[in-house]
């Protein structure tokens, strides 16, 4: 049986699938759901394999506070994810901050996204994500003991770590879990780019991150060029002997697999929702949509600059187009997050006071949480998606977009090739989100393209991501795994 469907899963994330906060009248802690591509696309796999899921539940507990049940009226996938699955992973709040906001947000999310002049490199920082990996690595030891104690024939416990928090804990957990005799694999997920090695060099402690990621069995990218990348920065760095042409690393006398893994949706479930949800903005307006967490690789303020020059260029889709972006409030603790959300107000305010009408506005703009269903109504109701990243690993919303046009005369989807999704998704329109005016070109061509083209598009998107779904990923990632489980030495380099 398979590690996933025997409840002998362990998913190793820095953040659960859910938030806690407290109830203000009740004082008791609600889960809330959490936003981002990590959280969208594991979680239903989770709940399915009834697996453990160790991670931080974005607040601190206080001594007796225990991890509630999920909410009878919650219908988010994380629904079915019960208390006694959830391992959640604690810190003093310092040690916490210098990680989260220092080490993950202030220096790998902008380095591994090739801006390295926004990222900050600091040693005590470095220090507090060497900490909190060797916890983390520590909690699942743990649970991988109280797996051994059960008996069952169902198959050796998979240990499944995930992003760049957590590049350092399979090397400890693999150490620590050897002495103790406890038999388990070990695989990782990057869910954002790995950099090429001229960015990745800078880093002070390069070293430590690829012999930590090597010490798992197999480490999947969303892409071909991320896993090269990586091989590269393991050859250079470590001096390790590496198979291109098969993606294989040589480290500790192991060989290490690393495999490009494309990242899917719930494409089904997104259909549903788009079947049934009612509709949240009546307009005649053709709609251009923007999802986004308010981050800046995700290329917001690009976007809205292209859109102002559309309306320039192209005045006659003034009073019949708007743009409505919608961005979550994400990492608002750290200073280049809360300066782009002060941008964003400021150009959103400029350019609708240049164009805005007694009866129209160019840019509609929620900044806020919006629940799935709404949101499959938006990506169902809208004419066009822009999804222009700077750069990002893959993005789930150009998928969920194309999941929820179900209607017979469908919109057009306008993609960033530096996203994972601009190499896979190839009906789409690919815009360069650097450059305003051909952005401004292609947002004109989406929304003047004849229907017959748009069909025609829109049907080769949907077939390849309902096919190369969220549980295709899980399958193609297990057999990576399993593969490993089933041809011990059969990975011997040339
Ligand atoms: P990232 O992983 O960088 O956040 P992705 O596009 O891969 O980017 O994933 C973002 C996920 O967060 C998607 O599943 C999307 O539906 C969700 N999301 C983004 N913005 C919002 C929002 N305003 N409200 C609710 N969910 C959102
Ligand atoms: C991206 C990362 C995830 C992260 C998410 C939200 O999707 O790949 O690991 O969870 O952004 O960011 P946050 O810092 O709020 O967890």
């Amino acid at each position: 049986m398979p590690a996933h469907a025997s409840g002998k899963l362990i998913i190793v994330s820095n953040r659960l699938p859910f938030i806690l906060k407290k109830n203000e009248q009740t004082l008791k802690l609600e889960r809330k759901a959490s936003a981002g591509g990590l959280v969208t696309a594991v979680a239903p796999v989770v709940v399915q394999g009834n697996g453990l899921w160790i991670g931080w539940a974005g607040v601190h507990l206080e001594e007796g506070e225990k991890i509630p049940e999920s909410d009878p009226n919650d219908t988010t996938p994380t629904a079915g994810l019960c208390s006694d699955k959830v391992i959640h992973v604690d810190f003093d709040p310092q040690t916490f901050d210098s990680y989260y906001n220092g080490c993950c947000n202030g220096t790998f999310w902008p380095l591994f996204h090739s801006m390295p002049d926004r990222a900050q490199f600091s040693v005590d920082s470095w220090k507090s994500y060497c900490a909190v990996n060797k916890e983390f690595a520590s909690k699942t030891i743990g649970a991988l003991e109280n797996l051994s104690r059960v008996e069952t024939d169902s198959g050796t416990p998979l240990v499944w770590l995930h992003d760049y928090h957590l590049m350092l804990a399979a090397n400890s957990i693999r150490n620590v879990a050897d002495e103790k005799y406890l038999k388990f694999k070990i695989g990782f997920f990057l869910h954002i780019p790995f950099p090429p090695w001229d960015i990745f060099r800078l880093f002070p402690w390069a070293d430590e991150i690829l012999q930590g990621m090597l010490g798992c069995d197999m480490v999947g990218f969303h892409i071909e060029d991320y896993c090269l990348n990586f091989v590269d920065c393991c050859q250079r760095r470590l001096g390790c002997r590496v198979d291109r042409k098969n993606l294989l690393v040589e480290h500790g006398g192991r060989t290490v697999r690393i495999r490009p893994l494309p990242i899917g949706i719930p494409f089904d479930r997104f259909v549903e929702m788009a079947k049934e949800a009612p509709t949240v903005i009546s307009t005649s307006l053709q709609l251009v949509l923007g999802v986004d967490r308010l981050d800046y690789t995700k290329g917001l303020v690009h976007r809205l600059k292209a859109f102002e020059i559309l309306l320039e260029r192209y005045p006659q889709h003034k009073g019949k187009v708007a743009l409505m972006q919608i961005a979550v409030p994400s990492r608002t603790d750290v200073k280049e997050y809360q300066d782009l959300k002060e941008e964003m107000d400021q150009l959103v305010g400029r350019i609708n006071g240049r164009f805005s009408t007694p009866n129209w506005s160019p840019i509609k703009y929620i900044y806020g949480y919006v629940s799935q269903n709404d949101l499959a109504a938006f990506y169902r109701d809208s004419a066009v998606a822009m999804v222009t990243p700077l750069r990002d690993g893959m993005n789930l919303v150009a998928k969920e977009f194309v999941a929820c046009q179900i209607k017979e005369s469908p919109g057009v989807l306008i993609v960033s090739p530096f996203a994972g999704s601009g190499e896979t998704m190839n009906e789409a329109l690919i815009c360069n989100p650097y450059e305003l005016v051909e952005a401004a070109d292609t947002l004109h061509r989406a929304l003047t393209m004849p229907e017959d083209e748009r069909i025609l598009r829109m049907r080769c998107l949907r077939r390849r991501e309902k096919e190369h779904d969220v549980d295709f990923w899980m399958r193609s990632f297990l057999k990576a795994m399993g593969t490993l489980i089933c041809e011990d030495g059969d990975d011997v380099l040339p």
